[in-house]
């Protein structure tokens, strides 16, 4: 099992930027909460982080065929790009989008969502500790999957 953890534009300056949104941990201690949490349950884990929109749908487009997950934190991007938003709907991934802040109470141009339809839930606002409930959440839907698998083995 695996899952691919894809990081949008500026998530590299956290610990950095807006402390009073963000909060003070940077994405590495954020990125190694997360390994320890995969590789308690044995699960591959990757890391990719991007400014750049095009970049971020090859990342997505990579995932086809490779990781049974993604986690993504579209940032800015979350709100303008039908590229992405086509490339998660494409790889037909199970996808569990991030926000640290709640995107829901901030400026009006946040609410607007372009990713959020196309993946299969979202978490927002709970800090970085939502990576952590992330990944919560997508170990439960890969045990999910897994389980509903073995179940149409045996009933061949
Ligand atoms: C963010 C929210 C976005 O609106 C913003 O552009 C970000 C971070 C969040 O994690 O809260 O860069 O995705």
């Amino acid at each position: 099992m695996k899952i691919v953890v894809i990081q949008g534009p500026n998530l590299n300056m956290l610990g950095v930027r807006e402390q009073q949104i963000y909060g003070p941990m940077k994405l590495e201690q954020i990125h190694a909460q997360m390994k320890d949490v995969a590789t308690q349950h044995k699960i591959d884990i990757e890391f990719f982080q991007s400014n750049l929109e095009g970049e971020l749908v090859d990342k997505i487009q990579e995932c086809y065929g490779e990781a049974n997950g993604i986690i993504i934190n579209a940032a800015a991007y979350t709100h303008t790009s039908i590229a992405i938003r086509d490339a998660i709907a494409a790889v037909n991934l199970p996808t569990i989008e991030v926000h640290i802040s709640n995107i829901h109470r901030r400026e009006e141009f946040r609410k607007d969502n372009m990713i959020a339809p196309v993946c299969t839930s979202s978490i927002v606002g709970f800090g970085p500790f939502g990576y952590h409930l992330s990944m919560m959440g997508m170990i439960q839907i890969m045990n999910e999957v897994q389980a509903a698998q073995e179940a149409q083995q045996q009933a061949k």
